[in-house]
Parts: structure tokens; sequence; C-alpha cells
């Protein structure tokens, strides 16, 4: 926590509400806003429900009715100093930008890997549509060097999903969306359904990449303790509202809304205090 934010925004959402369009409608997502700066980890909570999910989708506009965005505007702020409203994309528009500059990991993502291609294939797939001009050796050399960087021996990229455990899956996963070099990354409870060993270690993985790499993250949990460990700022959710948005060592100390002190007291923290085993000493301190 010594560096300050980076300034520059990736990403502004304002006023976004989604809805989803039943008999009775339910507004999942109520008018929330909020900016992401390069390079920072923004954490998202909020307990199971609250529409954690629904928003995650509608920034990357892959929600599907009957989800609908009701209100709202959601821009993006590219590289190159322009503004890109991902409202108004055209389909092709946007399965080019996404990957390339925004990319997700899903709730359970580690289950979507196809079982039936090779790592490889399914690594090099996304290369060959967002990247045709890539020679072949390229491809390999990039596919290796993305899975060498999540942790994973490029010997795997010969293997099927099935042949790897839930908590390399994942990491594959990790790896596909940052083989194209996205600026922002949304995960989305990427390891919740893996033990807190093998949590800590990608945890600890992601953050590192992001040090190294300087993309942004929203980072998407209902263990608010665990977003303490690893974001720069958080942001919480009930009922479809933003209630509380600010930098996590200041709602470490200070929680404001009666909401974000029940979610604190909530849940075992993998450490105890806030940052032990991610901030400070990446190799060290290993407390077991
Ligand atoms: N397909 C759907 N149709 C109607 N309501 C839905 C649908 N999917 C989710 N919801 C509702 O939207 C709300 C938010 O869900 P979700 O975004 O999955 O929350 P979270 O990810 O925080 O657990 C919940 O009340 C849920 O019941
Ligand atoms: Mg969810």
């Amino acid at each position: 926590m010594s560096e300050p934010t980076a300034p520059r925004p990736v990403l502004t959402i304002e006023n976004l509400s989604v809805v989803y369009e039943a008999d009775i409608p339910v507004t999942a997502v109520k008018g929330a806003s909020f900016q992401l700066a390069a390079g920072e980890i923004l954490g998202l909570a909020g307990e199971s429900g609250c529409g954690k999910t629904t928003l995650a989708y509608a920034v990357n506009r892959l929600h599907k009715p009957p989800a609908r965005i009701a209100s709202g505007s959601i821009t993006f702020h590219d590289a190159g100093g322009r503004d890109i409203d991902l409202l108004a994309l055209e389909s092709e528009q946007l399965r080019a930008f996404r990957w390339a500059q925004l990319s997700m990991v899903f709730q359970g993502a580690m289950n979507a890997l196809n079982p039936v291609i090779t790592i490889r294939a399914q690594l090099e797939d996304v290369l060959k549509t967002h990247r045709p001009g890539m020679s072949k050796t390229q491809r390999r050399e990039r596919a290796a060097d993305v899975l060498r960087r999540v942790g994973v021996d490029p010997d795997r990229l010969r293997s099927y999903p099935h042949e790897l455990s839930g908590g390399m899956r994942q990491r594959v996963m990790i790896a596909m969306a940052m083989i194209l070099e996205p600026q922002v990354m949304i995960m989305d409870e990427p390891t919740t359904a893996l033990d807190v060993v093998v949590q800590r270690d990608i945890l600890r993985e992601i953050v590192r990449l992001r040090d190294e790499l300087g993309f942004a993250v929203i980072f998407i949990t209902h263990d608010l303790p665990l977003l303490l460990e690893i974001s720069d700022r958080i942001a919480v959710m009930l009922r479809g509202e933003i209630v509380e948005l600010g930098d996590a060592t200041t709602m470490y100390r200070e929680p404001k809304h009666e909401y974000t002190k029940k979610l604190l007291g909530s849940f075992p923290s993998l450490s105890g205090s806030r940052g032990a085993f991610i901030r400070t000493g990446i190799d060290e301190g290993e407390a077991s």
C-alpha cells in the first residue's frame, strides 16, 4: 500500500442499472458508479445474490436476456487516450475488444475449458483469432510464456483439462485471460472453489503479475477479508447497490457502512491481519 494509485482511469462506470425482465422485473444492479485506475486492483465484495456477477457480465457486455442494461454508461479509456463507449460497440467490434482489452475469468471458469482440446490448442486459438499475423512459432512461444507466468509448467501444453488439478485449470484460465495483454481483467470468484492453500498461491500470483505487467483487475468475491489482502480499493455491494467504496486500508480500519462492518466480521480471514501474506514479503513470511 506504499504506492499511490495510478491516476489514469481505464474504465468508468456511471449509473449502471441492470434489470432481469421477468413477470416481476428484478433490478439486480442499481445505479452503480465507479472508476478503475490503470494497474489498480479493485475488489468488489458483497454476499451471494447482491448482483456482483450481473455487474461483471454487463461491464463486459456478456449479459444475456432476460438481463438488460436499463441505464448508465460504460467507458473504456484505452492506452492511446481514446474513450470507447462500450454500450455503443457493434458485435464485431465487441468481439475484437473482449480478451484483447478487457478479459474475464468467470466463476467456475476452470470447468469451462473444452475437455477434448489440449491446453495448447485452447491458448493458441485465442491468438489465431486475435493475432492473425502471428506465426505458428510465435503462437507456441506465447502460449508457453503465458503459462509459465501463471506458474504452470509449459509441459502441460500437451495436457487435456481433465489431466490437470482444479487449481491448475484455473491458472490456465487466467493465462488465457492474460494472453492478449488486456488492460483490464475481471475475475469473478476465481478461487472460491479451490482449497485455501491453492487459493492463496493463486492470489499471490495475481498480485505479482499485476505488479509486473500493470493490468488493472476487478476482483469479485463474497469474502471481504480476502479482498482486503489484495485490493487497492474496495467496493461493497448490497442488494444491487454499491454502498461503500474506498481505500482498502481505510475500510479495514474504519468501515463506514453497517453492512461493511458485518461483512468484515463474518469470515475467518486467510491470515488474520490485512496484507499479512500478500502485501508484505511475497517470498517470505509463509506462516505455516
Ligand atoms: N437469469 C436471471 N433471471 C432473473 N433473475 C436473475 C437471473 N440471474 C440472476 N438473477 C438475480 O439477480 C440477482 C443478482 O444475482 P448475481 O448477479 O448472480 O449475484 P452475485 O454474483 O452477487 O451472487 C439475484 O437476486 C438473482 O436472483
Ligand atoms: Mg456471482
